[in-house]
């Protein structure tokens, strides 16, 4: 098995639509253990997001894309209301059976988990000061990805920020240990392995997306892609 190359013809357990509904909502829990090993929202959010919106120094809107359990959105919402910043937090995902596991969750009063898709909030006017996704990009065709990354600008009047795993083989090598305790009665052995073989290197992430799209390394196993926002009233950024 190689990693030199994406195997974007993998397909993740978890999106079946007839998988089992037991281990699929056992999964969505337990990605909050998984995020906060592995997903390193905390550098990001001291580096970039919490200075973007206290820079504001106005009430803002944050928007999660393909939310899943909804727990990233969550932690953000902690770190933030612990800056003393005041957010309105929106976690949106297209398969019901994610927003079911976020609506369990006990979220602040600031904090809405919907089943939509960008497509509709788009339609219905919706815009953010921010808007960021954790591991979806590597879940996209190469046709659906640019249209996701194009209504992410145009949702978003601030910026846009996009964390995804890095493929490697050390880091595959490291889950597939890592993960042992936390796999049991869920499909994260299976679809966290074939996810690091579908993810991008950076420089491939960068020319999948293209100008204006950053791709940066913010810590190790991990990209991030960051844009400005294209809603009116955006601001450079
Ligand atoms: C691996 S899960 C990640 C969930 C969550 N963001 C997390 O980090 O735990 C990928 C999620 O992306 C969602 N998704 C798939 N295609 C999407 C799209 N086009 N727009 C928004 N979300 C999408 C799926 O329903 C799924 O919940």
């Amino acid at each position: 098995m190689s990693l030199a190359t994406r195997d974007v013809a993998l397909r993740e357990l978890m999106d079946d639509p007839a998988c089992d509904p037991d281990r699929l909502r056992a999964t969505l829990q337990r990605f909050d253990t998984i995020n906060r090993l592995v997903s390193r929202w905390g550098p990001v959010y001291r580096s970039r997001i919490g200075p973007f919106l206290a820079a504001l120094e106005r009430p803002a809107r944050v928007l999660d894309l393909g939310c899943g359990g909804g727990d990233v959105l969550t932690h953000l919402a902690q770190r933030a209301e612990r800056d003393g910043l005041s957010i309105e937090w929106v976690g949106i995902d297209p398969d019901p059976r994610a927003i079911e596991v976020a609506h369990a969750r006990t979220p602040g009063t600031r904090t809405t988990f919907l089943c939509t898709d960008s497509t509709a909030l788009l339609a219905a006017g919706e815009s953010f000061d921010l808007v960021l996704s954790n591991h979806v990009l590597h879940h996209l065709t190469p046709d659906e990805l640019g249209p996701f990354a194009d209504e992410s600008r145009r949702l978003s009047h601030g910026i846009v920020v996009h964390g995804d795993i890095e493929r490697g083989r050390l880091a595959y090598v490291l889950y597939a240990v890592g993960i042992t305790p936390f796999a049991p009665g869920t499909f994260l052995r299976t679809d966290g392995l074939r996810s690091i073989r579908r993810s991008y290197l950076p420089a491939e992430l960068a020319e999948a997306l293209g100008s204006p799209w950053q791709v940066e390394k913010p810590a190790r196993f991990r990209v991030l892609a960051i844009a400005p926002g294209t809603a009116s009233g955006a601001a450079d950024v």
